[in-house]
């Protein structure tokens, strides 16, 4: 049965109900997919030993819930929009058929080269219409993908191939990023040189780079794919078999591939899709983030595909060739639905509004918003300007190791309160704690985030590592999983993330270990050690700011910038690159050896007289010379 919510009366029955008997809400919800057998029991559960498990014992293919069980109805409505990066560039739809028919031939593909269900798979493209075939085939055939984001560097990818045992790459020759073009292909030649276990690429002419490739290893997707047939049987799945993994940034420096299994994730997805945006029939919709983040897979792909929507993939950047080119892209497929990130509407803020007169906005009916907190000037600027004070800004609170939207306003139902993510979505048992490890009940709270129940989509495990998911998500709180994210909720129970608590940093909406960048650092053979934190940022919402030691004080200081910011590109890729690199003779360490990164966040972010206790510090002087250089 499916729970419709129309008023906020209807979301407190919803609610209270989805709280009080778990397992009928979910099983409601689960009801209207496509089972090859249903499941035995909704939920088992254990969090101190990190586990859950949905619909257990069911069975199912999830693209047959994306794409074969809306054949019938749907076969010629478009699936997908692709807008290309160049905006003269013919955009592409694909109907629900072409889905079907590229999904099975890659599913065709994947097995003629030996990929069998339990692999795994590494994805590494930019977006294009074959990143979608490419993810969706892999689940055709119960073969687990792996996507990395095509903007993370060669040692990236090695590093995320090595970990979860991929065989075979699938990428493109090349992608285009505005005006300019990035070879893929030569990242992943490099990359291979340390994942000696991939014996085959494929490769889809996108760039018609003509990369060289190598005799035996490496494949043209193009001729491949024209020699499989277009019908591939949809492998049964148990409903926790692994789905994809998805690494995402830690505190320590080893990035976590996030496990997620089939149905749960599957079913929640499409729920939460359909409920936040309130998602009709017909309506034209888009996801502006990339299929290498939990957005685009969830929100680009699964969730929508799932419920029959038109969902737009879009290859470029908002800002080439100027700032109208989301408004216009908008206007040329009559965009209902718009999701995006903060720190795009910011940088889309700073550019003069004649951008989006000059475009017809009148299709949009919601807005999204995802990846950081939304800061109330965003907020009222995208609520005038794109929404024209008539589209509800949906404030998607969630992460990779959700899988799906967790604290959301409904469209159309909630009263948003700008920069809160207002409530839980049905189903959703958020708990605020305090550093004591009590829970905080009642309104008027801040404290830690944690979730006291499970959720479809949450992710199962780290690959491969089982006790890391553990003393990551369930030991600081026992018995509740931590989000990492701190929280306030006001005096009418509605949800403000206040940010990360932990040493992650959110770049641009990207996730950043401060670790991994200071290993990236280090790799320097000028410098001995480094401490990163992050400082408040106008478009980006968090910049990366890089206290230094080297052996010496450079001499060429700017150049060592430049070095260093290359590397932790060429390491990590350039999202991660530092923005700001003080030289320092030493960090405020305590006796104990551990840096008090309290101290050197607030020099980033330019506060000077009230540091705080430094008595403790093993040297309180190097606070002087910090605070003596920062840069501003
Ligand atoms: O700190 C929260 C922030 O992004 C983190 C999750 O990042 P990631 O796993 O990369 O997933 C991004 C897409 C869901 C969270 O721990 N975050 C995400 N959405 C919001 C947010 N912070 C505040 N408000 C949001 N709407």
């Amino acid at each position: 049965m499916a729970h419709v919510i129309k008023t906020q009366e209807d979301y407190l029955a919803v609610y209270k109900q989805s709280i009080e008997n778990p397992e009928t809400f979910w099983a409601g919800v689960a009801e209207g997919f496509t089972w090859k057998k249903k499941w035995d029991k909704v939920v088992e559960w254990n969090f101190n030993e990190a586990e859950a498990k949905w619909f257990t014992g069911g069975k199912l293919n999830i693209t047959e819930n994306c794409i074969d069980r809306h054949l019938a109805t749907k076969a010629n409505q478009t699936a997908l929009i692709w807008e290309p990066n160049k905006p003269t560039d013919e955009a592409r739809k694909i109907t629900y058929q072409q889905l079907h028919d590229e999904v099975c031939k890659v599913g065709n593909m994947l097995k003629a080269h030996g990929v069998k269900k339990g692999d795994r798979v590494c994805i590494y493209m930019p977006m294009v219409p074959e990143a979608a075939y490419a993810i969706l085939g892999c689940a055709r055939i119960g073969a687990v993908h792996s996507v990395v984001f095509a903007g993370f560097s060669a040692g990236s990818l090695s590093d995320r191939i090595n970990d979860s045992g991929c065989k075979i790459v699938l990428t493109t020759d090349g992608a285009y990023r505005g005006d300019k073009t990035i070879n893929l292909k030569a990242i992943v030649d490099e990359a291979l040189q340390r994942s000696p276990g991939v014996v085959k690429v494929i490769v889809s002419a996108h760039l018609q780079s003509k990369p060289a490739m190598q005799q035996g290893r490496d494949f043209s997707w193009e001729e491949e794919m024209s020699k499989v047939p277009a019908q591939c049987e949809a492998e049964e799945m148990d409903a926790e078999d692994l789905l994809f993994i998805l690494y995402t940034s830690g505190s320590t420096g080893k990035p976590k591939g996030m496990v997620h299994t089939t149905a749960g994730y599957m079913v929640y997805t499409n729920y939460t899709f359909k409920t936040a945006f309130q998602y009709r029939e017909g309506q034209v919709y888009w996801c502006t983030a990339d299929v290498g983040w939990v957005t685009g897979h969830s929100y680009i792909l699964y969730g929508p595909l799932s419920a029959g929507a038109t969902s737009v993939m879009f290859e470029g950047i908002p800002s080439w060739p100027d700032w109208g080119r989301f408004w216009q892209a908008i206007e040329r497929h009559k965009v209902n639905i718009f999701y995006t990130a903060p720190t795009a509407i910011r940088s889309l803020q700073q550019a003069p509004l004649s951008f989006i007169e000059k475009y017809d906005l009148s299709s949009l009916q919601v807005l999204g918003s995802v990846g950081e907190p939304i800061n109330e000037e965003a907020w009222n600027w995208y609520n005038e300007h794109i929404g024209r004070n008539n589209c509800p800004i949906i404030d998607t609170w969630w992460q990779t190791e959700t899988g799906g939207f967790m604290i959301s306003p409904i469209a159309n139902v909630t009263k948003l309160k700008p920069a809160f993510a207002s409530f839980p979505l049905p189903g959703v048992q958020p708990a605020i704690m305090n550093e004591a490890g009590e829970e905080l009940t009642g309104n008027n709270v801040e404290g830690r985030l944690t979730i006291k129940f499970p959720w479809p989509a949450m992710a199962r495990t780290i690959y491969g590592d089982h006790q890391r998911f553990k003393d990551t998500y369930f030991s600081t709180f026992p018995g509740k999983y931590f989000t990492g994210d701190g929280s306030k909720r006001d005096d009418e129970g509605y949800y403000r993330i206040t940010g990360r608590v932990d040493d992650i940093i959110i770049v641009s909406g990207h996730n950043l270990g401060t670790a991994e960048i200071e290993n990236a650092i280090n790799e320097h053979s000028s410098v001995v050690e480094s401490a990163v934190v992050g400082y408040p940022h106008d478009i980006k919402g968090q910049a990366v700011y890089a206290f230094v030691i080297c052996y010496e004080m450079p001499k060429e200081a700017d150049k060592l910038r430049a070095e260093i910011k290359e590397m932790v590109s060429k390491i990590i890729g350039p999202i991660a690159k530092p923005d700001k690199i003080q030289f320092v003779s030493g960090l405020p360490k305590t006796r104990s050896g551990k840096i008090m990164r309290r101290i050197l966040r607030k020099v980033a972010e330019g506060e000077t007289s009230n540091l705080g206790d430094t008595t403790t510090l093993l040297d309180p002087n190097i606070v002087e010379e910090i605070k003596a250089g920062a840069i501003k």
